[in-house]
């Protein structure tokens, strides 16, 4: 009998005997959590035990998914403020334009730029050659990324380059606000060179503009090549040249991750396979890293983004750069052989595989290997000598059926071989229930593998309902990892999707991913983020624009689990059974040997408020600890740009008599209580 098997039993018996303590206990539904139940009861009691504390929380507990999808990379926390600066997309000129240019003209009134491609061109395959007629009247213009978000009196660092310079006396650089005016301006004077050399200079706008654009002109009659046009805050996450959104990475440092899971997510697969992501074009020189269309820029015809590309500025050094400074452990996946199986399936025969594999081999020698390595060497010639110390590899995103596992092996083999020190991650496909992914089960049972990425994007319903689903898997087989979950309300569609009562949910079912921490091992959200003018997928745990980020509900539950994980689990109970709805009650509870707490986690889903008086068995608390609470005044509210701090949490100080604590729950709230152990 295999574990899956086994575990079916296990869950069958465990399911008859927890139906039968639902019949005594009144339970949560779909219909009570915006009420309460019948036989609700305004007083609970509750036990916590200190007695086992074997159940070790790990420090991967809550991390982070990350996709460039809803402008997440390029347009988001990938701080470049233009556009296709280096005319790489199909449409070379996308997002640029040249309102006194004609097409189809000598522009002898004007001028205009010719896109013209480089001789020998890899990475960077094109630039432009300007002509310049009447300086007077030519003028290049670029849109950003729905706009170019600037904040009065910061500094923005200009670069470009430049060749063939024949004529032109200077550039002029403004930024504009939306009815044009100049709020910053820099000049550049160009020499006469023949070879491409970087320009600099640094903007400082008089005003904030949410949505502005950049205008360049030029003084002089003649032409000069153009090329990788790009500005930058100074402010960036670290103060990096060419570096990250210092508000959004601050907000995921705010989560505290135990890891960064990148590049995604269907983006890994592509809808083809040569639209999969291939790490190795994503690290050296960022002005040569090959663009590509990014998958959700066609993705869902209602959403389509046509001006959705990957500059990969931010690459795979990036993303290990990123998880190092967040102290969080890089988690990439890689893909398998298969494109997206939503999209075209694309398959790699079995007998072509080696490159792939090739590919997760290189992977770790470019994250750990020594710097005397090919990958180890290009590592410390991007500025990272010491290794990134990787210990976790997904292979392929959301993977079913056979074609799945042959290819799966095969990568598993050789990692095992070469590279036991590593643990890799396995898909047992897209969904959480159904028969590809019994199927998926089966096979990653028989594998014996050590970690299974499992997803759900389902309603608030379903979370309330699921908060028991690990209760019953089978203790003996692999490790869980929720590798993408959000609550999805009914009939909304964008940030409204973010608002209470998926928040609320997210925090019940969280509370037992938490209490079978001995399997969950690993948890993210998904997706991370999402442009406000620019998103496919919602609901997303942070919305931001070019100028400010709204941290949702849900990021407002992920980080207070993720800030409050302890380091062992203890047993909170009622009636000697785990808080899986009763009462509208779900709970788990934790101690940090380092600060010497005992945390619990409680969440109330009724409409009425409750009080519960928990009796602290085998440990006393000192008499003085906090409540914080993360409540709103109705299911229905967000977190807005208009009101984003709507639903953040409120501390309280609370007391207990030495192994008794008694709390009062509001209604429809997540509360953590902690108190120092005595
Ligand atoms: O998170 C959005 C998408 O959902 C991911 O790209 C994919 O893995 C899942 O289907």
């Amino acid at each position: 009998m295999n574990k899956k098997i086994k575990g079916a039993i296990t869950a069958l018996l465990l399911l008859a005997i927890a139906s039968s303590c639902k019949q005594k206990e009144p339970q949560n539904t779909v219909e009570n959590n915006k009420a309460v139940s019948k036989e609700f009861e305004t007083k609970s009691d509750l036990v916590v035990d200190f007695s086992d504390t074997g159940i070790v929380i790990q420090p991967t507990m809550y991390g982070v998914f990350f996709e460039d999808i809803n402008f997440g990379a390029d347009g988001g926390i990938y701080a470049e403020l233009i556009k296709n600066r280096s005319f790489e997309f199909p449409n070379p000129k996308m997002g640029w334009h040249e309102p006194n240019s004609v097409r189809y003209s000598l522009n002898g009134d004007s001028g205009f730029a010719k896109v013209t491609d480089y001789v020998n061109g890899k990475g960077n395959k094109r630039y432009v050659h300007v002509m310049v007629e009447n300086d007077q009247r030519y003028e290049l213009y670029n849109e950003g990324f729905r706009g170019i978000g600037v904040k009065a009196d910061a500094k923005y660092d200009l670069s470009l380059s430049l060749a063939k310079n024949k004529g032109i006396t200077q550039i002029s650089v403004a930024l504009l606000d939306t009815t044009n005016t100049v709020v910053g301006q820099t000049n550049i004077i160009p020499k006469e060179h023949e070879e491409w050399q970087t320009y600099t200079a640094t903007l400082q706008p008089n005003k904030t503009v949410a949505k502005g654009k950049l205008k360049i002109t030029f003084s002089g009659k003649g032409s000069i090549d153009m090329d990788l046009v790009s500005l930058f805050p100074q402010e960036t996450w670290k103060g990096r040249k060419k570096g990250l959104r210092k508000d959004l990475v601050t907000l995921l440092d705010g989560l505290n991750p135990g890891f960064v899971r990148f590049p995604g997510g269907c983006i890994v697969e592509g809808m083809n396979l040569d639209n999969r992501y291939q790490w190795k074009k994503t690290v050296g020189a960022w002005d040569q890293r090959e663009l590509m269309i990014n998958r959700w820029n066609i993705e869902f015809p209602n959403k389509n983004a046509p001006d959705y590309f990957q500059s990969f500025g931010l690459g795979f050094f990036e993303y290990f750069q990123l998880s190092e400074d967040l102290g969080a452990e890089p988690l990439p996946i890689l893909g398998c052989g298969m494109a997206c199986q939503f999209n075209s399936g694309e398959l790699v025969p079995l007998e072509d595989l080696d490159p792939y594999v090739q590919d997760a081999l290189d992977l770790i020698e470019f994250a750990n290997g020594s710097t005397n390595t090919k990958w180890g060497s290009l590592r410390k010639e991007m500025g990272h000598p010491e290794p990134f110390q990787m210990k976790y590899i997904g292979i392929g995103n959301e993977q079913w059926g056979p074609e799945y596992f042959e290819r799966y092996k095969v990568f598993a083999a050789i990692l095992a071989e070469k590279h036991p020190e590593i643990t890799v991650v396995s898909t047992p496909g897209p969904f959480p229930d159904g028969d590809m992914f019994e199927y998926g089960w089966e096979q990653l049972n028989e594998l014996d593998v050590a970690l299974v990425d499992e997803h759900y994007y389902k309603s608030p319903e379903w979370f309330l309902e699921n908060a028991d689903r690990y209760d019953s898997y089978d203790r003996n087989g692999p490790k869980v990892f929720a590798g993408e979950y959000a609550a999805h309300p009914k009939d909304k569609d964008g940030i409204v999707e973010n608002n209470w009562q998926a928040a609320l949910a997210e925090a019940a079912f969280m509370t037992g991913l938490e209490r079978n921490a001995d399997l969950v091992h690993l948890t993210s959200y998904a997706p991370l983020m999402a442009h406000a003018d620019a998103w496919q997928w919602a609901p997303d745990l942070i919305w931001f624009n070019n100028l400010e980020a709204v941290p949702t509900p849900n990021y407002q539950v992920q980080k207070l689990f993720s800030n409050n994980p302890g380091t062992n689990l203890i047993g909170i109970t009622k009636n000697d059974k785990p808080l899986t709805g009763q009462n509208n009650l779900y709970a788990s509870a934790v101690i940090d040997s380092n600060t010497q707490e005992v945390i619990f986690k409680i969440v109330n889903t009724a409409s009425q408020a409750q009080e519960v008086n928990i009796k602290l068995k085998g440990q006393d608390v000192v008499d003085k600890g906090t409540k914080t609470v993360l409540t709103s005044d109705g299911l229905e509210e967000i977190n807005s740009f208009q009101n984003p701090n709507n639903i953040v949490p409120q501390v309280e100080e609370i007391t207990a008599k030495e192994d008794m604590v008694q709390l009062q729950l509001a209604p429809q709230s997540l509360n953590v209580v902690k108190f120092k152990i005595k």
